[in-house]
């Protein structure tokens, strides 16, 4: 008889003749990896949709939906699409989004943040109404609405911290009142979370929490998330508020804090180049701590894809997966609406 095909043969490990060659251990790990169901059962860390969050791009204008070139398979929504995507996305079990606006018309304070013509201001009541459990997340920060593409205001050429406070938090009450459960402020400045949450206090809005990006690296991988909002900066670049990829401890430092000012969830970010710091957040802390599968983790993936190098499902399900066994809670993915989760039942 021949050994055990790769797959769930009817042969247990160890049976064969030629397995009587095995000298190891008693134990035979194997044993509990040998069928579908056994794999089903013994799964540490499935990916599950429960625990996913999906980025959504609420645009300025009207007309169908629009393809981001350097994202294929995501679009931007007018506010009037919205509707129709939140009944979607309660069909498909997807739990949460997590919404990123841009201006109309730009300026260099990023005035129209927060204001009655923000698009993520006035989409919120229309995903509200149509998927009343979808919990909505919205990101709070200024480099989508500001000329100049910084995440703050710009003063003598540099971003002013205190004066952007003052925004974020305007920008967080008024995301909080069009009926965001939970506001990201993204901006990086230091207070951040702290500054918000004293301003939803004050506005009556306690009921609402905070998603803190409060390990944020200065990545490459945010590129297509800055074509999708035009939210390049035109001089400089954002090191001087997004940390170092060097910086661990300094990572550490950062959720630490905003923990202590009041975060509801810690969040890191990109997600597959932090894989350390949510195993070691995990220990550290115990409030609920998600990761952000940022822009640049999708592009690569469905680049790759695309060429037919990599397998898709199968690349979307490890890395979820990987991010889940480090030790996130809660996963923001641009594949939250992946077939892919559907097919791991079967696997
Ligand atoms: C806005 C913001 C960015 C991302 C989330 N919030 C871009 C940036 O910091 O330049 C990145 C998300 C992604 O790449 O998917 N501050
Ligand atoms: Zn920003």
């Amino acid at each position: 008889m021949t050994g055990p095909g790769t797959d769930g043969g009817p042969t247990p490990p160890g049976a064969a003749e030629e397995d009587r060659i095995y000298a190891g251990p008693a134990a035979r790990p194997r044993r509990l990896r040998w069928t579908p169901a056994l794999r089903a059962m013994f799964a540490e860390s499935p990916p599950a949709r429960d625990r996913l969050v999906l980025p959504v791009f609420v645009r300025p204008g009207d007309g169908p939906p629009t393809p981001i070139p350097s994202m294929p398979g995501i679009l931007s929504y007018p506010v009037d699409r919205v509707a129709a995507l939140g009944r979607a996305l309660g069909r498909e079990g997807v739990r949460g989004v997590l919404l990123f606006g841009r201006a109309s018309r730009k300026d260099p304070e990023g005035g129209e943040a927060g204001s009655d013509r923000d698009v993520v201001v006035r989409a919120l009541p229309r995903l509200r109404a149509a998927h009343p459990d979808l919990v909505l997340f919205t990101d709070v920060c200024l480099c989508a609405y500001t000329t100049h593409g910084h995440c703050g205001i710009v003063h003598d050429g540099a971003v002013a911290n205190d004066a952007t406070l003052g925004r974020l938090m305007a920008i967080a009450a008024a995301h909080s009142r069009a009926g965001a459960d939970f506001v990201a402020p993204s901006a990086m400045m230091d207070g951040q979370v702290a500054a918000v949450r004293r301003a939803l206090d004050r506005d009556g809005e306690a009921g609402t929490g905070i998603l803190a990006y409060a390990a944020k690296f200065a990545s490459a991988l945010y590129g297509p998330f800055r074509d999708a909002e035009m939210s390049r900066p035109s001089f400089g670049d954002r090191r001087g508020y997004q940390l170092d990829p060097a910086n661990g401890r300094a990572a550490l430092r950062a959720l630490a804090d905003a923990a202590d000012e009041g975060a509801d969830i810690l969040m890191v970010k990109p997600a597959l180049t932090s894989l350390d710091l949510l195993a070691r957040a995990r220990r550290r802390f115990d409030l609920p701590l998600a990761a952000f599968q940022v822009s640049g983790e999708y592009a690569m993936l469905r680049a790759a894809a695309d060429r037919g190098w990599i397998d898709l499902p199968d690349a979307i399900r490890e890395t979820l997966t990987a991010i889940r066994r480090a030790g996130a809670d809660l996963t923001v993915s641009y594949f939250a609406r992946s077939a892919a989760l559907g097919r791991e039942r079967a696997r």
